[in-house]
């Protein structure tokens, strides 16, 4: 989907993925002490997760190529009173320039592109990613194509446990946790199985 489309998406009141932070994005993030440090949430949408990283204290610039939902997010960090603490930058998650750089955490979630584009987002995120500093990945799983519900059904944008190690592969990242996690999604016949892969890497100091 390009930007155009994602703007026609997000042109509505409501919050499509919701205002409430990523159940792995916490599991991952929780421990971390966000006081003094800078985070980059790619592919950040309405903004869910920075707000909620914001408000633990951290610095964090949401880059997504969608206008719109970038507008909702900075509503949304005001609403929250975390207006200081979020920026917004309009940009192509492939060719992206932050304005943080380098950051202790960056967060993807949900980036949902074709495998070749989504390495190259994957390898120009590790590139800000400060020694000691984080990468944290969530996905709908390739997997969820034969064992779960929900989410995109197109293979091609749906990352594995291999398509993702391969991305990671001369960043100098090294992988802590890269599975597949199975979960529960709502649909019109209640709830099914539904599988999301999880990424944990860290840069070594
Ligand atoms: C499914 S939403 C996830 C949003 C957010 N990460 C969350 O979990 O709520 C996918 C997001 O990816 C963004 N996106 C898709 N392709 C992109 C690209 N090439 N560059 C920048 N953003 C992109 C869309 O605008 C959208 O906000």
């Amino acid at each position: 989907m390009d930007s155009n489309t994602w703007d026609q998406k997000y042109s509505t009141e409501e919050f499509i993925y919701t205002k409430v932070e990523n159940r792995f994005v916490v599991e991952f993030c929780k421990d971390l002490d966000g006081t003094n440090k800078k985070a980059i949430d790619l592919a950040g949408g309405e903004g869910r997760n920075s707000v909620w990283l914001a408000k633990r204290g951290w610095q964090v610039e949401n880059i997504d190529f969608s206008q719109v939902a970038l507008d909702k997010y900075l509503q949304f960090a005001k609403e929250e009173g975390v207006a200081e603490h979020t920026l917004a930058t309009c940009a192509d998650g492939l060719t992206f320039v932050p304005q943080l750089s380098p950051v202790e955490l960056a967060v993807i979630a949900y980036m949902q592109i074709p495998e070749k584009d989504l390495a190259v987002a994957i390898r120009r995120l590790s590139e800000h990613v400060a020694p000691g500093g984080n990468l944290v990945g969530v996905w709908h799983s390739r997997d969820n194509l034969e064992h779960g519900f929900g989410g995109p059904r197109d293979p091609q944008v749906l990352p594995n446990v291999a398509t993702i190690t391969e991305a990671l592969v001369g960043t100098g990242l090294d992988i802590e946790v890269l599975e597949n996690r199975d979960g529960q999604i709502q649909t019109k016949e209640g709830l099914k199985p539904s599988v999301t892969l999880v990424l944990l890497a860290h840069r070594p100091l």
